[in-house]
């Protein structure tokens, strides 16, 4: 039994207290510093009620109302509050007198130090490390900060908002101060202060009204020729935001800073964005097109959090997904229009079915609107994000665009300036969409279970083909598989379909067209040109259009057909996953499906020829195999080396199959691929796949290229190179990792993708390999990056970590309860590693289990304990 407090949301109640305004004064010393808060509190009500203010780790000097100190009886503290039993019943100040000491915090939460600069993370609930205040979303106050240091150790001091003044003491030349006033009112988890040696990087972006909004992005010294994609990509943002939403850039100033020690990829403090340094620092040389953009997203991400987060915000942390679903979500469309959004949407979903879709079916399974939590640390989930972005998208796609940004606009109107829910939003968008009109097109209530119930639904189809009328009948049946207690269960899944004349190519004889299946059954007619002999080829979930899982009555035969002739960049690309899921599937049951592989074999050489030059990036992504966790899904027992092995063996033998097509494309991809990202990715994508499939098979003059390219100016050539050497275990692969080591040891954010790499190759030294890398000389256990490039990277180092001895879970397990003692957010987002313990086949299962069971003894944080214990159940 826990003794942990869970939190609900159906316990929500109003704060008795608003705090229209907050005066902070950070004083910072050498040891620890000073934090004196002065907040103006008006009760809600005329009644008395107890003042409860949240506090984490201080030390209080000093307290007073209205300037008068409290008496120790008038007030309380424990250690995780400080309680006024009788405040004032009208307007008072309260001011407050506390220490903290971040030199010496390594959560990476409230106030920390990372590489000598002082920097904060307040959501969500690092704020009350920083002084006693209610810390909660729904408090939105009006801040001014003063920070007053040492000069030559923090020359720059930043907070949120407009500088006001600036200068130095007068009775001490050695400090110097400056006062930041930010005039939007806003919770405290977006409070953000940053004090160091920083260089900054400035340009100005002009808005649609001809304001001008200055942008510095700020980093150690050094690091500034790194910073040219963040400005452009911000500025791409800010551009998308106005042209699309309507929303523009609100303060005069809008500042990043990049951070080395970060838990996550980077926070929307308001006008003062914070960002791990991997999510900034980068050009063509140092990182690869994926990561290119996914820093554009990232960027992009946070500064839209400005409207969806930030003005609007959540009225408590249940409501996480109005945020983040929705800026996630908004993130995706403008990578979409920015690059192609056939293949951007293939990534989404790829992800989606790969990450979301197993913690669906793990223990740690939950709504994208939980009911309740213990540590809300551990419910920045994929769920909340990318399945919170799904429900969105399925918005839009049943309103309309036009009809979905007049429900956006009314929202954004609406709300403005206030903490919302999740059905707020909901609401308003209906009602903006409809304004006069009343018929919503589908049951908001039934579309609501989106957000309130766990698991992934499954749809159900069957068809049947009546030629004396060129009829299709199609029967759909949905379920909730996951949560027994959900069985009956409607949902509102839209589904966009399509079919096509087998004889006539690639051009549908039914256009995109949607049905929406709100019924637990239901049946649709498609009324096919008249003359249609045989049935046509359906085509479902055009562009992935609900989140759900499906099974359908296709035959390999209209896979096929879809696959080489769907115009539905998704829906082609989904055909060729379902073929080599099948061919997967059956090989891990070691009986191979001859016809279906040389049948599939054939399609992809017709695919090369002619994807080759028009669209190398969707032939490279039709090339890629299913993902690990995908394939674990078509398993009831799942036995990852096997299935690892299997994997091998198939790749092994597509690059055997097409070697000679392959052996072309590489050779004529590889004079093409210098331009710069965006430019030429499309071809270093498919050079990169040709290049695995080719060393796979054997190729040795590849496999030399490859190690010569570990040199390549472009960063995406040379992981391409190292990825493709990866299964080979042999000298090639060492002689290119140590190359990669020698050439980027001294710039850390580089390092980090060769820890990974060591990390999750195969590797004679096995489990030594990893201890070694763990106290290399450059592995700093107080980086998140790498512990998790580390830890991280050996989760997926399949025969090792899942080694049948249970070795490889054990030494993950004492890790972690390590990596708790530093750092318990980080080590509780990784203990999830184990939280499929269940589907494994006994060996492994058992070994696991164990693990689990020896971190559930040990003295962990409750962050990790609330996980641990989530998994065991
Ligand atoms: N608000 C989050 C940052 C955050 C995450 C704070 C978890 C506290 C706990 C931020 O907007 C965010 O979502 N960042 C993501 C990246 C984003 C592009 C999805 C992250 O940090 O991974
Ligand atoms: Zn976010």
């Amino acid at each position: 039994m826990s003794a942990q407090k869970s939190i609900k949301l159906s316990d929500y109640t109003e704060y008795p207290y608003l705090i229209p305004s907050i005066y902070l004064d950070f004083d910072i010393g050498d040891e620890y510093v000073v934090v004196q808060s002065s907040m103006i509190i008006k009760p809600k009500q005329k009644v008395s009620s107890k003042l409860i203010l949240q506090g984490n780790q201080i030390k209080l000097l000093s307290i007073s109302i209205n300037g008068k100190e409290l008496k120790l009886e008038e007030y309380s503290i424990s250690d995780e509050s400080l309680i006024i039993d009788t405040p004032p019943v009208s307007e008072f100040q309260l001011k407050i007198r506390s220490q903290i000491d971040p030199f010496s915090n390594t959560s990476l939460e409230g106030l920390y130090l990372s590489s000598g600069m002082l920097t904060t993370q307040c959501e969500a609930e690092g704020f009350r490390s920083i002084c006693y205040h209610p810390d909660r979303p729904d408090i939105l106050s009006r801040y001014t900060v003063r920070i007053e240091a040492d000069r030559e150790l923090y020359p720059v001091l930043l907070s949120n908002g407009n500088e006001k003044n600036s200068g130095n003491l007068k009775n001490n030349q050695r400090r110097h101060e400056i006062i930041w006033e930010d005039p939007f009112p806003k919770p405290c988890y977006l409070f953000a202060l940053v004090a160091g040696k920083l260089n900054s990087v400035s340009d100005i972006y002009f808005t649609n009204t001809g304001r001008s909004i200055d942008i510095k992005i700020y980093v150690e010294p050094g690091d500034e020729k790194y910073t040219k994609h963040a400005v452009i990509s911000l500025k791409k943002a800010m551009k998308w935001d106005e042209d699309n939403y309507g929303l523009e850039y609100d303060l005069d100033e809008y500042k990043i800073v990049a951070v080395r020690h970060f838990n996550m990829g980077a926070m929307e403090n308001k006008g003062l964005n914070i960002f791990n340094s991997k999510l900034v620092l980068a050009d063509s040389k140092t990182a690869t097109d994926d990561e290119l953009e996914r820093i554009e997203s990232v960027i992009a991400h946070e500064y839209f959090h400005n409207w969806t987060g930030n003005r609007i915000t959540c009225r408590d942390w249940f409501q996480l997904s109005l945020k983040e679903g929705l800026t996630v979500f908004r993130d995706q469309s403008f990578t979409s229009d920015l690059h192609s959004a056939g293949l951007k949407r293939i990534e989404d979903v790829s992800f989606l079915r790969n990450f979301q879709f197993a913690e669906d079916k793990s223990p740690t399974s939950h709504a994208v609107k939980p009911k309740e939590y213990i540590d809300i640390d551990n419910f920045y989930t994929t769920t909340i994000y990318e399945k919170g972005a799904e429900l969105i998208r399925m918005l839009q796609l049943l309103l309309g665009k036009e009809k979905f940004f007049k429900g956006i606009n009314l929202y954004i109107k609406t709300f403005d300036g206030s903490a919302a829910t999740t059905e707020d939003f909901i609401n308003s968008l209906i009602k903006g969409a409809y304004l006069e009109e009343i018929n919503c097109p589908f049951d908001l209530t039934k579309f609501l279970n989106w957000y309130y119930k766990a698991g992934t639904p499954k749809v159900y189809i069957s068809q049947s083909w009546d030629s004396k009328n060129s009829i299709l009948n199609v029967s759909f049946e949905q379920k909730i598989d996951c949560d027994t207690t959900n069985k009956n269960i409607e949902m509102v899944i839209p589904i966009l379909y399509s079919c096509y004349s087998r004889k006539k190519g690639s051009i549908p004889i039914a256009e995109d067209n949607l049905f929406v299946l709100d019924k637990n059954k239901m049946s649709l007619q498609i009324k096919t040109p008249p003359g249609e002999k045989e049935a046509p080829v359906l085509s479902l979930f055009r562009g992935f259009s609900s989140p759900v899982l499906w099974e359908s009555d296709l035959t390999i035969d209209d896979y096929l057909y879809l696959f080489l002739n769907d115009n539905d960049y998704f829906s082609r690309w989904d055909s060729g996953q379902y073929l080599m899921r099948e061919i997967i599937r059956t090989r891990l049951f070691n009986k191979a499906n001859q016809s279906l592989e040389d049948r599939f074999i054939s399609a992809i050489k017709q695919s090369i020829n002619s994807l080759e030059i028009n669209d190398p990036f969707f032939l490279a992504t039709l090339l890629t195999i299913p993902g690990f966790a995908e394939l674990e899904s078509l398993l009831n027992k799942v036995d990852p080396i096997n299935i690892y092995r299997e994997s091998l063996k198939f790749q092994i033998l597509i690059g055997n199959e097409i070697l000679q097509q392959l052996r072309i494309l590489a050779k004529n991809l590889f004079v093409k691929v210098g331009h710069e990202w965006p430019m030429g990715k499309g071809e270093r994508k498919l050079l990169g796949i040709a290049w695995s499939y080719l060393t796979l098979a054997g190729d040795k003059n590849v496999q030399k290229t490859c190690v010569e390219s570990i040199s390549h100016y472009s960063m995406t050539i040379s992981r391409t190179a190292l990825s493709a050497l990866k299964p080979l275990d042999n000298v090639n692969t060492e002689k290119a990792s140590n190359l990669f080591y020698n050439l980027w040891k001294d710039n850390p954010v580089v390092l980090d993708s060769w820890f990974a790499y060591e990390a999750s190759r195969p590797n004679k030294q096995g489990i030594d390999g990893i201890e070694k890398l763990l106290s290399h000389s450059k592995f700093d256990w107080k980086a998140p990056n790498s512990i998790r490039a580390v830890l991280g990277g050996f989760s997926k180092n399949i025969e090792l970590f899942h080694s049948l001895d249970g070795e490889g879970y054990l030494f993950m397990a004492e890790k972690l309860i390590q990596v708790d003692k530093i750092n318990p957010i980080t080590a509780s987002r990784m203990v999830k590693i184990f939280s499929k313990w269940k589907t494994y086949v006994e060996k492994n299962k058992e070994g696991m289990y164990k693990s689990i069971l020896k971190l559930n003894q040990a003295n962990i944080s409750s962050n990790t304990r609330e996980v641990v214990e989530l998994i065991l159940k």
